[in-house]
């Protein structure tokens, strides 16, 4: 494949999308870089309809396994439709989550187990993994408070998770870090929007040097 495959990861609040928006900006006016930006779960009409199953507020009774299940579905067709294609185009893909987020959130938060969501998951992406992963690391706290200061009276089934939850998910992705010690680049993003922008731009040009060349 002739691409590359980027993810980003991190708590809700986080970022992610806010740095991949100046990300995007960053590649459009200052580069001729052929890239896809797209996101987890969702970005083509099968894996959206599962999404919009997983967030919907009625899915509260929704069983932990049925959730890993569906994410998994919805990364299945995310990656056939969406992202094979542009790798094999030859694209820069940048994608918001991806296997990293169920092992974090359905393998540590819902305490369903780490290696059995890889395991999943390994199945779903036939072992696709990215060439380069950037989490954004905040304190729960910190992601939570940026989401109830921006919120627009809207709430969906993960916000209403407690602030428990979310330390056991940071501390999966801690743990991802030190495993993946090549994939993975950790990025504090508890600093000011721009800087953490910066910081990803820079992590980005060490490491596709080819991509960023021009
Ligand atoms: N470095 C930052 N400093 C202060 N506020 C920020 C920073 N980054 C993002 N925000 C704000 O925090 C809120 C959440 O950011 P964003 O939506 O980018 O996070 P996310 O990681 O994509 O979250 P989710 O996983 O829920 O999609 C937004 O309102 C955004 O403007
Ligand atoms: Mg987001």
């Amino acid at each position: 494949m002739k691409g590359k495959f980027v993810t980003f990861e991190g708590l809700d609040g986080s970022g992610k999308t806010s740095v991949l928006k100046r990300i995007e900006k960053y590649l459009q006016q200052k580069t001729t870089i052929n890239y896809l930006l797209t996101r987890e779960p969702g970005g083509n009409q099968i894996a959206e309809r599962i999404r919009q199953l997983l967030l919907d507020a009625n899915s509260l009774g929704m069983d932990s396994r049925t959730e890993a299940l569906l994410y998994a579905a919805s990364r299945r067709q995310h990656l056939v439709e969406t992202v094979l294609p542009a790798l094999t185009a030859g694209k820069l893909v940048l994608c918001d989550r991806y296997v990293d987020s169920s092992i974090a959130y359905q393998g540590a938060g819902r305490q369903l187990g780490e290696a059995e969501i890889a395991q999943l998951n390994n199945f779903a992406t036939d072992g696709l993994q990215p060439e380069l992963t950037i989490y954004f690391d905040v304190p729960p706290a910190v992601g939570l408070a940026r989401i109830n200061a921006h919120r627009v009276n809207e709430i969906n089934r993960l916000d209403q998770e407690s602030e428990i939850f979310y330390q056991r998910v940071r501390r999966s992705y801690l743990k991802l870090n030190t495993t993946f010690p090549e994939r993975f680049i950790k990025i504090d993003a508890t600093a000011e929007l721009s800087e953490v922008s910066n910081e990803t731009l820079r992590v980005l040009q060490n490491r596709l040097p080819l991509i960023f060349k021009s």
